[in-house]
């Protein structure tokens, strides 16, 4: 059994968002690695690999699937983000567009009746929900905090323990 041309194509340009996803995160992780917000920095080098993880199920899909891969070209990261907020409202945008991205390859996977795609891409739906929610509250802490973003990254500690209890429980 072969996987449907045009849900192996979507994939394959999906596998390009992911592997994007990784650059962002790592790029954003890096600078506030830079800046000596630790808590940070760990926080979006998880959501980096998280990203790498993605981009390495939707790999093995299209090999258990007898697909082809064709990675496209992954657009630059932007390296102009600087605050907590701007961090976290690009990675919220982002989100909300990897979500569209993923109703529409659902849609597309019903349409040409590959149910083995669609079953496979609901674990997916699960994770851009806990995704959103969580660049959500990052986003809503870090208006609060304002300048103050030490306090962002104090509050990332505390919650460290939380984190990746969930990280542990998506595997
Ligand atoms: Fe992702
Ligand atoms: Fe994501």
């Amino acid at each position: 059994m072969q996987i449907n041309p045009a849900v192996n194509q979507a994939i394959n340009k999906q596998i390009g968002m992911e592997f994007g996803a990784y650059l962002q995160y790592l790029t954003i992780s890096t600078h506030f690695d830079v800046e000596g917000l630790s808590e940070l920095a760990a926080f979006f080098k998880a959501q980096a690999e998280d990203e790498r993880d993605h981009a390495e199920r939707f790999i093995n899909h299209v090999v258990a699937f007898n697909g082809k891969l064709e990675i496209p070209t992954i657009d630059a990261p932007a390296s102009n983000v600087k605050t907590v907020e701007e961090a976290a409202q690009l990675s919220l945008d982002w989100e909300m567009k990897v979500t569209e991205e993923i109703n529409g390859l659902l849609k597309l996977a019903g349409e040409q009746g590959d149910h083995i795609t669609e079953n496979f891409l609901s674990w997916f739906l699960d994770e851009q929900l806990e995704e959103l929610s969580t660049m959500n509250k990052l986003l809503k802490v870090a208006k609060r905090a304002g300048a103050n973003e030490l306090a962002v990254d104090e509050f990332m500690a505390r919650h460290r323990g939380q984190q990746s209890n969930n990280t542990n429980a998506d595997g």
